[in-house]
């Protein structure tokens, strides 16, 4: 009887561990390429393995693999999670439907949306026979970004919702603002305005964009440059077109457009090099745009990967990005302040760390969260690329992006980035010298609470009776050992006086 029970527990358990005994099997490339309503292809592949009712394998998107870690059948139902190092899941729920798989897929950044999948032989974000880089040298600089790059760009705020009429709107919102005379040149639209490429492989936007070289004529008409996006990979983050194999190409596209500056974005790339092919990736890019005789401003962002600031200004970038992305909340802002001191050296004229975008006025920190957001940019002379909505502006947003004081700190001529000199508890000290003997000088209070403070004047070499002018409250004050400030809670102060000798 006991023999029986075992024979019979182990024929089940076989069944359980056999897919072929089950009515559906989800084992798989699963790839989805489908033409978008915005006209371009996206492409989503899922590796399943079934076993029993369990799933196992990969969401694969453009810039990488996600693992799944909880994966289950029921019947014809399917359900996976994987997991991202922040601990976010990437969802796809649906069916087995025939030959398609119908699912919805949910990245945690993003809408959820519907997907049809079918099977396929290989994954198609394998490539065989990877273009090697170039050997590489030293470029020298372009002459371009003297002081760091100002301006708006789309993805803080609009992703991949950013249109060619949105665009227009910036661009007359950008200078009905003043934030154009203020020194915010460059309109740059992110990902997601690529088409496909025609039948000479040359790169067209999509149907949100109808007309690059009409909408850069009226970019330029508003006294204003035109920026794009790429990467060096074959697609972008969000799954578009990239630039690989291409580069040529795109370059003389874009100088055709009328385009003045490009961010480069690693992406897809990460598939195809290794972080030590980086230099010659992005040095040929530079090349291409060079050989157009076109200047443009060329921006590297591959998130501080294989300390790029060593490395960034030779492959002739004249901006690179220092961290992975910012987002709208203090938390993250600070989280990339704190890294930002110990590379200070690396910026200067003509090539400059780049901490990401401003979020200032887009609704997550409150306006002394935003106030110290841009104060620290400025210290840092960090490129000034607006991420908000300029055509609405709150009178705070507008009073932060137009502090013409702070705003001169930023382009200081010197072009030194500034550090965190000292540091008392919450109360941060961060100082910059400036290009008239001048220096600038951030307090900041990381705690939760109002800080009330004596300024330590005599320890910074600062002589009672200095004049020294608030960039906040645009008026000046003479330094005194008694005075008192209040610093509310993750809020700032921003001073201007002579360097002491
Ligand atoms: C990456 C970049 C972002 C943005 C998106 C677009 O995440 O770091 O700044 O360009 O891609 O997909």
């Amino acid at each position: 009887m006991v023999l029986r029970m075992k024979r019979l527990i182990a024929f089940f358990s076989l069944l359980l561990s056999a897919p072929f005994l089950f009515a559906t099997d989800f084992t798989g490339i699963w790839v989805t390429s489908a033409k978008q309503p915005d006209g371009h292809t996206a492409l989503l592949v899922l590796t399943l393995q079934q076993t029993g009712d369990k799933l196992t394998g990969k969401i694969e998107n453009p810039w990488g693999d996600l693992a799944i870690k909880e994966g289950k059948v029921d019947g014809n139902h399917f359900s996976v999670a994987a997991p991202n190092d922040e601990g976010r899941s990437y969802t796809c729920d649906g069916v087995l439907d025939g030959d398609h798989l119908r699912y919805s897929f949910h990245d945690p950044y993003a809408k959820p949306y519907d997907v049809v999948a079918v099977r396929a032989k290989s994954d198609p974000f394998v490539i065989a026979n990877i273009i090697p880089p170039p050997a590489v040298r030293d470029l020298p600089p372009n002459g371009l970004a003297k002081t760091p790059p100002m301006g708006w760009n789309s993805w803080n705020l609009f992703a991949g919702r950013i249109d060619d009429k949105t665009v227009r709107e910036m661009a007359d919102a950008m200078v009905s603002s003043g934030l154009r005379d203020a020194g915010y040149i460059y309109l740059n639209i992110d990902d997601t305005w690529e088409g496909d490429r025609d039948a000479n492989g040359v790169i067209q936007s999509n149907n949100k964009f109808p007309d690059m070289k009409a909408l850069a004529d009226y970019v330029h008409s508003k006294g204003l440059k035109f920026g794009i996006y790429s990467s060096p990979g074959p697609y972008t983050c969000a799954g578009y077109e990239g630039s690989y194999a291409h580069e040529a190409q795109d370059a003389k596209t874009y100088a055709a457009w009328g385009v003045d500056y490009l961010k480069y974005d690693w992406c897809s790339a990460g598939r195809l090099y290794p972080d030590t092919a980086m230099r010659g990736v992005y040095q040929k890019m530079a090349d291409a745009l060079r050989a157009t005789n076109r200047p443009m401003v060329f921006s590297l962002c591959q998130y501080g990967r294989a300390n790029v600031w060593e490395w960034g200004a030779e492959v002739g970038g004249n901006l690179w990005r220092t961290t992975g992305d910012i987002n709208d909340t203090y938390k993250r802002m600070m989280q990339i302040v704190d890294t930002q001191s110990a590379i200070a050296k690396w910026a200067g004229p003509g090539h400059w760390n780049d901490p990401d975008m401003l979020e200032v006025g887009n609704g997550g920190m409150t306006t002394d969260e935003y106030r110290t957001h841009m104060s620290l940019w400025a210290m840092f002379a960090a490129p000034l690329l607006a991420g908000n909505d300029v055509r609405n502006m709150s009178a705070d947003t507008r009073s932060i992006l137009l502090n013409k004081e702070v705003i001169a700190v930023d382009q200081d001529a010197m072009g030194v980035q500034g550090h965190r000199a000292d540091k008392a508890g919450d109360i941060e000290y961060y100082a910059r010298p400036l290009n008239n003997g001048d220096m600038a000088l951030i307090v900041v209070n990381r705690a939760d609470a109002a800080a009330s403070l004596k300024l330590p004047w005599s320890e910074m070499h600062i002589a009672e009776g200095t004049k020294i002018r608030d960039l906040w409250k645009h008026e000046e004050f003479t330094a005194r050992a008694d005075q008192t400030f209040i610093v509310p809670p993750h809020g700032s102060l921003m001073f201007r006086m002579k360097s002491p000798k």
